[in-house]
């Protein structure tokens, strides 16, 4: 049988971030406690014309462009998210246009807080392996803003970022299980943003326990899964999580590895091999809520591509409200040099600093966004959003 997974990926950030050393002092809180204590060290700050539509589009087409892929043999686009531009019109469907999809292609959003983006990566490639995709690959882009009131406790484990992924047979990054999956939902008030929002509002502790009960839950779904397989459900060499802030993957290797047996000290002797690679690009951006975990992968796979091609690592999603899945995949051979071409870093390098006052006035027009048609950049977004930005500035 064929491999199906993850064959190409490309990360897109706003212009701006928000150095989280700078944030404290402005909320008179200890830099420590943001950098040690949440494990963040700067956040995305997307400025209003940079909405999830353009995020999105920045980060298709890099994966077309670099991935090398044409955009004819696409044959479904499904953008997870929740911070979505409209109650009705689909980010996939400016994107269809955008990025030069074909006819006959199936296009739509799946919501599900931060798990969207795990619902559209499962459904690509169940797609594939019925056959349904008759040779065609599938695009899956998570795309997001997350928004917590302006000096409430959530306001250092914001940010915002999107990340595309082309799903399809014999990939050449990350080769998944189809079917080997373990799953977990249940009805929790953890974290929600009513219609009139665009803030989420979140029970900021029991967000952090349902997370981890979540995380229990998909484990033990995923143990049956992978032993009915005939997998052993822990022979990965690293592990991959749900990252809103960098502390909380701590705390989800703690809790992961005491369920089977170990101490809370052996979980922190292990988590820099095991963890730590994949926690670079958020501690840059911060939560960008359906494409945290896919950030993490990438952020592992620049990091240490080469020495993981040819083994398996573990993958958890988390979405609030909640529903998770644990799932694996094996780095593919050659993986390495795909990355190389893929430069999935390369956004972080062509941003600016913030200041406090630039920050906090982008939040105050957050409430105008509404009132105004989603972006459409043009397809060399990168340098028609910094021409973009330069005007926000002006406007002020
Ligand atoms: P808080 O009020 O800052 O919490 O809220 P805290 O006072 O307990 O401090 C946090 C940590 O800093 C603690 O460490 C303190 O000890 C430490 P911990 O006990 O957790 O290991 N600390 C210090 N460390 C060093 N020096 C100091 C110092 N002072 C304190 N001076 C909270 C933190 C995460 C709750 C808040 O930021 C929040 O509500 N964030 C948003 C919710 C969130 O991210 N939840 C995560 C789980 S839910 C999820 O992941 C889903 C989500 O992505 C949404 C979706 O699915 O769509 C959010």
């Amino acid at each position: 049988m064929q491999s199906i997974g993850i064959d190409a990926m490309a990360i897109a950030v706003p212009e701006g971030y928000l150095e989280l050393r700078d944030l404290a002092e402005a909320r008179g809180v200890p830099p420590a406690k943001y950098v040690d204590g949440l494990g963040v060290v700067r956040m995305a700050v997307a400025a209003p014309h940079e909405d999830p539509v353009a995020l999105a589009a920045d980060a298709v087409r890099r994966v077309l462009d670099l991935g090398e892929i044409d955009p004819s043999t696409i044959g479904l686009c499904i953008v997870g998210t929740e911070t979505a531009v409209d109650h009705s019109k689909p980010i996939a469907a400016y994107l269809h246009r955008l990025a030069g999809l074909p006819d006959r292609c199936r296009v739509y959003e799946a919501k599900h807080a931060c798990f969207g983006g795990t619902a559209g990566l499962m459904t690509a490639v169940d797609w594939i392996a019925s056959g349904s995709a008759r040779g065609r690959k599938a695009l899956v882009v998570c795309s997001d803003i997350a928004r917590y009131g302006v000096k409430s406790a959530g306001e250092p484990t914001q940010g915002a970022g999107a990340v595309a992924m082309i799903i399809s047979t014999n990939p050449r990054l990350v080769a998944l299980e189809p079917g080997v999956t373990g799953s977990f939902a249940r009805d929790v008030d953890d974290f929600w943003r009513p219609l009139y929002s665009k803030d989420a509002v979140v029970d900021g502790k029991h967000s952090v326990q349902c997370y981890l009960d979540a995380l229990i839950g998909a484990y033990e779904a995923y143990v049956e899964a992978a032993r009915e397989a005939g997998i052993d459900p822990d022979a990965v060499v690293r592990r991959c999580y749900h990252v809103p802030y960098g502390k909380m993957a701590r705390k989800a290797h703690r809790a992961l590895l005491a369920h089977r047996g170990h101490t809370e000290d052996e979980a922190d002797a292990r988590f820099a091999d095991d963890v730590g690679s994949s926690l670079h690009f958020s501690a840059e951006i911060g939560n960008v809520y359906t494409g945290s975990l896919y950030l993490a992968l990438a952020s592992m796979l620049e990091a240490e591509a080469r020495v993981l091609e040819g083994e398996r690592i573990g993958l958890f999603s988390y979405g609030s409200g909640c529903c998770a899945e644990m799932f694996a995949g094996r780095v593919q051979q050659g993986a390495a040099a795909i990355v190389e071409k893929l430069a999935l870093g390369a956004p972080l390098a062509s941003r600016r600093a913030l200041t406090i006052p630039e920050y906090e006035a982008i939040r105050a027009a957050d409430a105008e966004i509404d009132r105004r048609p989603p972006s459409e950049p043009p397809v060399a977004s990168v340098a028609a959003r910094r021409v973009a930005f330069t005007g926000v500035e002006a406007e002020r």
